[in-house]
């Protein structure tokens, strides 16, 4: 351990979050989202922010943007990048060096501008189409009928552990082409890191993230090595092959495929959790899925999108001043679009803090972002969330929650940590 390093780290959080709390207790929207008591009110804050003209400036220095339409124009904009002009992230530039509190993993592609973004994008892009994906079908319902029985039989179980977690890790393992894939042992990586996307929070999560990334770095590498050593690299393979058969940098090829595992399922883990949950309160849309677990299920996932999405919102940086709604902005300054805001905009939505898988707008949500970031996996995740939620109202009919559930404590995603259910029985 790097003593003098965790005392310079651990006096700028304390420095980050004494102030982020002041501006907190005195009114700051943005920074009520960080710190409770207000972090649990967060539809009323996002509320808030999307009555205030666009975009709403927090005394933080960033900006924030919470409608659909401000939200769309930000992420699309080709105006806007994810690096200042400087090389540095969004909320302060660092020339070329990585801020371990601001920028902890490196990001790849969603961390790069073009032309790298572009780049490195189409290397992988071709794995990841709806057509490619589709093949997957039976392989994520043959899984997701396996550990749905699995936890029917446990009679109660944690849908994170059980189901929400294993199925998208064996899949997305499977499309990297990473063998024998650790559920458990992903899950706690996924853990680490999720937990510090959304901004580090104290010295330990932050060591507790970097050593996560450091393990995750390494199987990456000596999988790439021994695709390299191995000579059987294919552009026709699944991606490690892809990357070890193409002219990329190891480190670069190492962070792509570290970013496709994680952000391959520690999103839809949270989509899962969160769908159920969402029709478990509501109990008719729950029921409707129970009638017709086929036809409804693609529904609710665009609906859960909508109302509860996994990743709340993205970062943009304009790279020339730009009119944006009331503002003018400079280059590099950090604009915060919300996207779970945006899904609950009532001028696209009536009645939008209902849950209702049947309404007309459900699939108008800006969950996967937009413009050359829009999410790779979007294909994967709906195919996975779909065919996780088909067997469960399948197989599980009178499925009812227990106590216990509790809620990951992040800004940047949305999802439970546990979710204790009651399979109810077998059903009929
Ligand atoms: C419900 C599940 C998911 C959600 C809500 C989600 C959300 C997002 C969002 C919001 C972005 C863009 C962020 C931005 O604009 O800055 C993104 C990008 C990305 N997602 Fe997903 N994602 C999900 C599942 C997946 C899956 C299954 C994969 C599998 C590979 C994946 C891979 C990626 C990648 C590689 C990017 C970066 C794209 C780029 O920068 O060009 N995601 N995702």
């Amino acid at each position: 351990m790097d003593l003098a390093r965790d005392l310079r780290l651990g006096g700028r959080l304390a420095l980050i979050h004494g102030g982020g709390w002041a501006l907190a207790l005195a009114g700051d929207p943005v920074l009520r989202l960080l710190y409770p008591p207000w972090s649990g009110q967060q539809h009323q804050i996002h509320r808030r922010l999307r009555e205030a003209a666009q975009p709403y400036a927090s005394r933080s220095g960033v900006v924030v943007v919470a409608t659909a339409a401000a939200c769309q124009e930000v992420v699309r904009d080709r105006r806007y990048g994810v690096r200042t002009r400087a090389g540095g992230t969004p909320g302060g530039a660092v020339d070329g060096v990585r801020d371990p509190l601001l920028e902890p993993v490196d990001l790849s592609i969603l961390g790069l501008d073009p032309p790298e973004h572009t780049r490195l994008r189409r290397l992988v892009a071709p794995v990841f189409t709806p057509a490619r994906i589709a093949e997957r079908e039976e392989l994520a319902l043959r899984l997701a009928a396996r550990l749905v029985d699995d936890a029917a039989r446990k009679g109660r179980f944690d849908l994170v552990a059980d189901v929400a977690v294993p199925l998208p890790v064996a899949i997305i393992a499977d499309i990297l082409g990473v063998p024998d894939a650790d559920a458990d042992a992903f899950a706690h990586w996924g853990r680490a890191v999720g937990a510090g996307l959304g901004g580090v929070r104290s010295l330990r999560a932050l060591h507790r993230l970097e050593r996560a990334v450091v393990e995750l770095r390494a199987l990456m590498a000596d999988l790439l090595a021994r695709r390299r050593g191995a000579g059987q690299a294919g552009a026709d393979g699944d991606v490690l092959d892809r990357l070890a058969a193409e002219d990329v940098a190891d480190d670069e090829a190492v962070s792509l495929a570290v970013l496709l595992l994680l952000a391959g399922f520690e999103t839809t883990s949270g989509l899962i959790g969160n769908a159920v949950t969402a029709m478990l309160e509501a109990g008719e849309p729950w029921q409707q899925l129970v009638d017709d677990p086929l036809a409804g299920a693609a529904d609710v996932v665009e609906e859960t999108l909508r109302y509860d999405p996994p990743v709340q919102f993205t970062a943009r940086v304009p790279h020339v001043e730009v009119e944006l709604g009331t503002r003018t902005l400079a280059p590099d300054t950090t604009v915060l679009a919300m996207l779970g805001a945006a899904g609950r905009d009532p001028a696209v939505h009536t009645d939008p803090d209902a849950f209702d898988p049947t309404r007309a707008t459900a699939g108008e949500h800006l969950a996967f972002s937009g413009g050359i970031h829009y999410c790779l996996g979007a294909p994967l995740a709906r195919l996975e969330a779909r065919v996780a939620l088909s067997a469960l109202a399948a197989r599980m009919p009178r499925l009812r929650r227990l106590p216990g559930a509790t809620r990951r404590r992040s800004l940047l995603l949305s999802e439970f940590a546990r979710l204790p259910l009651d399979a109810g029985g077998r059903g009929s």
